[in-house]
């Protein structure tokens, strides 16, 4: 007797969510996780997983920058696209003042109450990126990790303060290529991208390998870059 496939027997729905799609029923179509604006996708991914406030381990490339952080004497930071804060909450505990943005009200308002009640000096608040503007030479350090936007590079070596430093840690085509990695391409760095993207600024480190991360192998970059003291 001819058997039919579990595959064959999947409903259009079925087979649209096992792939990554969605039937959104208010609009009878089906939209990709993407397709999605970013907001509502952040959003009900931090409902559905919750938000670990400060409570994740901070990015490698922050921690083996220890002492340049700690050397370049405190003062305030900003952690862009931070997500569930394991970023801003390491450079509070390193004696930074730190304004912490996301798109993620659900992220934000968790950090917030997380803030209060740990007594960090962690700023949170909501921001678009693709929307709102950077403030102009506000910022002892910067961080930006696991986030690309190339159309924000620019913004962000303004917001440094003469004498301040970037850190930015991301995802490179080699994630994909070599390790098979699913994210979406235009969030992956070209091969040594990184190196001139910052026109501006100094280059202080740069890295591009294939790395241990959240206990997961993949392939990213690395730079560290200072706005000289005289710009
Ligand atoms: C992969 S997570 C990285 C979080 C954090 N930087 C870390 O290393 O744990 C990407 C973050 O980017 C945020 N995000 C996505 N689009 C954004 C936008 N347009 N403006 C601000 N944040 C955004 C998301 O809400 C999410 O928290």
């Amino acid at each position: 007797m001819a058997r039919t496939s579990h595959t064959a027997r999947r409903t259009q729905h079925e087979r649209a969510a096992a792939g990554g799609l969605k039937r959104l029923p208010e609009f009878g179509h089906i939209v990709t996780e993407h397709h999605r604006d970013p907001r509502s996708r952040w959003n009900s991914r931090f409902a559905q997983r919750g938000v670990s406030a400060f409570q994740d381990a901070p990015a490698t490339w922050l921690v083996e920058h220890r002492s340049l952080l700690l050397g370049s004497g405190g003062g305030r930071a900003l952690d862009v696209a931070c997500g569930n804060g394991r970023n801003a909450g390491y450079l509070a505990g390193l004696g930074y003042e730190v304004d912490a943005v996301d798109i993620s009200d659900v992220a934000i308002e968790a950090l917030r109450a997380a803030a209060i009640d740990r007594g960090l000096k962690v700023y949170p608040r909501r921001m678009d990126l693709e929307q709102e503007r950077l403030p102009v030479a506000s910022y002892n350090v910067i961080v930006q990790i696991n986030y690309l936007q190339r159309d924000l590079f620019e913004s962000l070596a303004h917001a440094l303060k003469p004498g301040g430093l970037l850190l930015l840690e991301t995802f490179t085509r080699a994630d994909g290529e070599e390790l098979g990695n699913r994210v979406p391409p235009r969030f992956l760095l070209e091969h040594q991208e990184l190196l001139s993207a910052f026109p501006d600024l100094e280059v202080l480190d740069h890295v591009e390998a294939l790395a241990e991360r959240s206990g997961r192998r993949r392939g990213v970059a690395g730079l560290i870059a200072r706005r000289p003291a005289g710009l």
